[in-house]
């Protein structure tokens, strides 16, 4: 028996009514593999989800990344309710801010002050304002398919982002430290910050890790040139390393910017520098409503010291890792050739024999069905919640699901 969702479209034709495209953002394989996927959630626990028809799925998206120690998680829970009930949104910072950031700073290696804001797109565009500030400069460099959030100086080819917000942003392949070097070479003097992930994680591409000479090259470039660098760490972050990807991958830059993993799904995020940008950052003008919010700032405590206690990075490493392997065997089992890329606790998986993803489509979308829930053209995650018998039973469907691309292709 595999999964209906007849009160997911219900859903949808009146959501299609009343808000543009039926659902807020991009929050659902479903537009890409019809008839496969919930548009909707209802609750979560853990490392499972269920949706508004009352299907459960093993989650390998965790709400595109927040998601680390499992979905209501009780000490950040209680640690958010604790403080929701003491006050939420008030006319002064909390002293809880104060906490917060002397743990970053003693958490991440490159850390010496935090700023904080909502989302992560908010932390890179501070990042972008300070590189600018600080060098008196204009030009940022960006990689080409990566993905800073949808501020109109970060989108490529948007509705409503012109030429001229796009005037000052250079792209370069990521991963490339020559092209890097021409670019600065040909903007001599203008470029205020390189603003790169810390390894490559496109959409619809494997993902790619650093050669070993990238990021020292890149730092050296700066350096050279007097640019900021700036480590967009919003998706890695603490899933690799609980100093920073910076750290995992043996480069300091001069800001980096977290949100995602930082509270378990609480809005906050954090920009963070070095000493040498402290005085810029004093300066600039940077707030929001809701940006000094006392409960988020105590969910984010819960989260970071949990995850140092548990050793997150190690634990979604190892089951990634787990989980990666037993996909690979799966496939091979079934006929199938596989090519899975990424640090393992954010895998891609595509198909070797094919760049239309229409297997992966259909191997997602069976999986789905059947209670695994994965994105055919995005990397996945793992949690510190997914469990041994989460990855067995994940096997168990993508075995099934492999044999179902072997009959439909063939190879
Ligand atoms: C690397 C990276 N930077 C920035 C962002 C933007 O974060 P947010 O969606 O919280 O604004 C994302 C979101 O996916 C991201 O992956």
């Amino acid at each position: 028996m595999t999964y209906t969702f007849a009160r997911s479209m219900e859903l949808f034709s009146r959501a299609a009514k009343v808000i543009p495209q039926g659902i807020p953002g991009h929050l659902t394989p479903v537009f890409t593999v019809p008839g496969s996927y919930p548009y909707f959630c209802s609750h979560a626990k853990g490392s499972r989800f269920v949706d508004v028809d009352g299907n459960e799925y093993i989650d390998y998206m965790c709400a595109y990344g927040p998601m680390i120690l499992g979905y209501a998680n009780e000490k950040v829970d209680e640690a958010y309710r604790v403080q929701a009930a003491r006050g939420n949104c008030l006319s002064l910072a909390n002293g809880l801010s104060v906490e917060l950031a002397e743990l970053i700073v003693d958490t991440v290696d490159c850390a010496d002050w935090v700023m904080f804001a909502k989302n992560g797109a908010d932390a890179t565009s501070m990042a972008v304002m300070l590189a600018r500030g600080y060098t008196g400069r204009d030009i940022v460099v960006l990689a080409e398919g990566g993905y800073h959030g949808t501020q109109s100086w970060a989108g490529t080819n948007h509705v409503g982002v012109t030429a001229r917000d796009r005037a000052d942003i250079v792209m370069v392949p990521w991963g490339d430290p020559d092209a890097l070097r021409r670019v600065v070479g040909r903007h001599k003097g203008s470029v205020a910050g390189v603003m790169l992930t810390p390894y490559h994680h496109p959409v619809f591409e494997d993902q790619r890790l650093p050669d070993p000479g990238f990021w020292p090259e890149v730092r050296r470039i700066c350096d050279e040139h007097g640019i900021v660098l700036i480590l967009d760490d919003v998706r890695a972050g603490w899933r690799l390393d609980m100093k920073g990807s910076g750290h995992f991958f043996g480069i300091r830059p001069d800001l980096a910017c977290y949100s995602k993993a930082m509270a378990n799904g609480y809005p906050i995020s954090a920009l963070v520098g070095v000493e040498r940008l402290r005085i810029t950052a004093s300066k600039a003008y940077f707030a929001g409503s809701f940006w000094c919010n006392a409960p988020e700032m105590a969910a984010a405590i819960a989260c970071i010291e949990e995850m140092k206690r548990i050793d997150a990075p190690r634990i979604v490493s190892e089951l990634g890792a787990k989980l990666t392997n037993g996909l690979a065997e799966r496939a091979r089992a079934n006929g199938l050739e596989v090519v899975i890329s990424g640090p393992p606790a954010i895998p891609f998986m595509r198909f070797a024999s094919e760049k239309n993803f229409l297997r992966s489509q259909l191997f997602c979308g069976e999986c789905a069905k059947r209670g695994v829930f994965f994105h055919p053209h995005h990397n996945w995650f793992v949690s510190a919640a997914h469990t041994e018998a989460d990855i067995e039973r994940t096997l168990e469907v993508a075995d099934v699901c492999f044999g179902i691309v072997k009959d439909r292709f063939g190879s």
